[in-house]
């Protein structure tokens, strides 16, 4: 969720106009200054990939791998599988699955514990975003032994991860957070469970395997909540602040992708839609280097709060977010239209599809369906106002409006 730190140090070239012909004059615009824009990194993907693994670890002289995964997927058979193809390969295996579901510091201590007193060579994040932050968060740790939030983005800790990581592969299991290409974890306090984000360019995978097999058993309600995450991704990097056209680019064929196959995915799954839900999400952690924006700001304090999962939390503000920020943003919200394929391209007419969206994949429209009370509102809108997403909304959000639009939702 960190913004991308893409021009950082890019300093934009001067230009002196006053010794050239009049013809040949360099204006600068926005498609002119130079920037640095950093893309992921190497993703294996397709159905079937992830047997490729085991020959992937050897031809890297690698065999002792940390699986990092939740209590949930180390019992499934996928996992079980892996598992399995890894030791019969003579590779020494060991697993790590102790973690929350909103996982906080005190994991990724245990998992570095686990990592050092196992003598492990590499981490391999498997699971939905939950697993995959832990996974990036040991393989900081491994190295890198100052408080772990000192290393959070926030207070510029990125300055601290100096030293090399371990070999580190992420395989998603779930179509959502898109943390398989990212660079940051969001990891909680233990006690506050305030979210905080460890972010370094380091903490890229190495090897991505997105094997859409993977989440052929992934129930529909997980299915439709983190596919609704990545349509959050896509929507909100697309009208982000800040000049991008390669995640605009990105975000734009995501939200098409999406829109497309997550009701297929969720209620009558094939492997068409399912791939295309996985690599659309993928492309929303892309886009979303960009920024991310109000309905991020929304749904992190449900997470911190009440536990609410993060792609139900999003599901859920998505719509109303939306409406807060269409006005004004037509031309943007013409496009979103035209990749949702609607009749209507206007901000109304994607707002309207958001709600009917919901509930053709069962999942809730309102607040107070996800447990959400009018007590609670005050110290919601305190948490978004705080929250690291909304200063990139195309739309400054004040703290007035979190409260508008948590009482308009409830
Ligand atoms: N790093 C990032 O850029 C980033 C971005 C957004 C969110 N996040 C974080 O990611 C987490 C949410 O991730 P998520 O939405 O993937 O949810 P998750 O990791 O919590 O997984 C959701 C549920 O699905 C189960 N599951 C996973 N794969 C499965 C499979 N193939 N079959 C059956 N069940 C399966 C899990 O056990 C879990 O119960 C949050 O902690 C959030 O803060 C990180
Ligand atoms: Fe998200």
């Amino acid at each position: 969720m960190s913004k991308e730190k893409m021009n950082k140090g890019a300093t934009p070239m001067k230009f002196s106009n006053d010794k050239m012909p009049v013809t040949k004059k360099i204006f600068m615009t926005d498609f002119t200054i130079i920037r640095q824009y950093n893309f992921p990194t190497t993703i294996r993907f397709g159905a079937g990939v992830i047997n490729e693994l085991p020959g992937h670890l050897a031809a890297n002289g690698l065999s002792k791998p940390l699986l990092v995964t939740d209590p949930m997927v180390n019992g499934l058979d996928f996992f079980i599988n892996i598992k399995n193809s890894l030791t019969v390969k003579s590779f020494s295996v060991q697993i790590f699955s102790a973690i929350h579901k909103n996982p906080v510091k005190s994991d990724v201590l245990k998992g570095g514990d686990v990592f050092k007193a196992t003598n492990r060579d590499c981490i391999i994040g498997i699971g939905g975003g939950a697993a995959m932050d832990v996974a990036r968060a040991i393989a900081l740790r491994a190295n890198h032994h100052r408080d772990l939030f000192d290393y959070d983005d926030l207070v510029g800790g990125d300055q601290y991860v100096t030293h090399s990581v371990p070999y580190f592969i992420t395989v998603p299991t779930t179509s959502g957070t898109g943390s398989e290409v990212g660079r940051s974890a969001i990891i909680s306090e233990d006690d506050t469970h305030r979210k905080r984000i460890l972010f370094s360019p380091k903490l890229l995978a190495k090897m991505v395997f997105a094997d859409p097999m993977l989440t052929m058993e992934l129930p529909s309600f997980v299915t439709a909540a983190t596919g609704m995450d990545a349509l959050t991704h896509n929507m909100e990097a697309f009208i982000a602040k800040g000049f991008h056209p390669m995640a605009d680019g990105i975000a734009l064929e995501g939200i098409r992708l999406i829109n497309e196959s997550i009701v297929t995915a969720t209620n009558g799954p094939d492997l068409e839609s399912r791939s295309k839900m996985m690599i659309a999400s993928l492309m929303g952690a892309v886009a979303f280097q960009k920024g991310l924006g109000v309905v991020h700001s929304l749904a992190h304090p449900l997470s911190s709060l009440l536990d609410t999962h993060h792609g139900l939390a999003n599901a859920v503000n998505l719509p109303y977010g939306m409406r807060f920020n269409a006005p004004g943003l037509e031309a943007q919200f013409r496009r979103i239209a035209s990749a949702m394929e609607l009749t209507a391209a206007t901000g109304e007419a994607v707002v309207d599809h958001l709600f009917k969206l919901n509930q053709q994949l069962g999942l809730p429209t309102k607040l107070s369906d996800i447990g959400v009370k009018a007590e609670h509102i005050e110290t919601l809108s305190d948490l978004a106002f705080a929250d690291f997403c909304h200063p990139n909304n195309p739309k400054p959000v004040t703290r007035d409006n979190f409260k508008q639009l948590y009482t308009g939702a409830l």
